[in-house]
């Protein structure tokens, strides 16, 4: 799967989306460090450990580098930026039961409009899986040769009965 580049400057900054998900009782904001383990525990639960992985290093920065969407005191999603390698934004996901509604665009844009405020031009989506998600709503395009910008060579799972 490719890396995609976006143009930070072109977009707005998800104010509208948040607006509007706040209207549904879904708040999108920053993660605070004393919600490590609730986030790592979605991310590992929803998506994959290496994805907890990622997300996780969001802590090594102040203030995290990490919004989540949330509804009824639970994460229903998730973006992390600058965790992966710097200029990298994402990985990112919204619980299944949460699609469709917005969610997820609005992580993006707010993602985005922080890595701006990082005094970046432009960010790198790693690894994408919705291509046309990210070139309709961000204006993405895929970087030539990017295909293995994250392994092939990464570590496998250790299994605990292979210790
Ligand atoms: C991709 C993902 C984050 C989108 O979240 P979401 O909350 O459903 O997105 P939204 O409701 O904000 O959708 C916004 C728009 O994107 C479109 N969209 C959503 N998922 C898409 C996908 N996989 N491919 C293409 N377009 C998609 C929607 O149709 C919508 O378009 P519209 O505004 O024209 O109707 C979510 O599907 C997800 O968690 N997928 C699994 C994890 C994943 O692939 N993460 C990305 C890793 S790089």
């Amino acid at each position: 799967m490719p890396d995609m580049l976006v143009r930070l400057d072109v977009l707005a900054d998800g104010r509208a989306e948040r607006a509007a998900l706040r209207c549904a009782g879904i708040v999108v904001r920053r993660i605070a460090a004393y919600e490590a383990g609730v986030l790592r525990a979605f991310v590992a639960g929803a998506f994959s450990d290496g994805w907890a992985d990622e997300a996780q290093r969001c802590f090594v920065h102040q203030p995290p580098s990490c919004f989540v969407a949330v509804s009824e005191g639970k994460i229903v999603g998730f973006a992390v930026h600058e965790c992966t390698r710097r200029g990298f934004f994402g990985p990112m996901g919204v619980d299944p039961g949460f699609r469709g509604r917005g969610v997820g665009m609005a992580l993006l844009l707010t993602s985005l409009a922080a890595m701006r405020d990082l005094d970046y031009k432009y960010a790198v989506i790693g690894w994408v899986g919705p291509q046309g998600f990210y070139e309709r709503h961000a204006g993405a395009k895929v970087i030539e040769g990017s295909e293995y910008s994250i392994g092939p060579d990464w570590l496998l799972p250790v299994r605990p009965e292979s210790r």
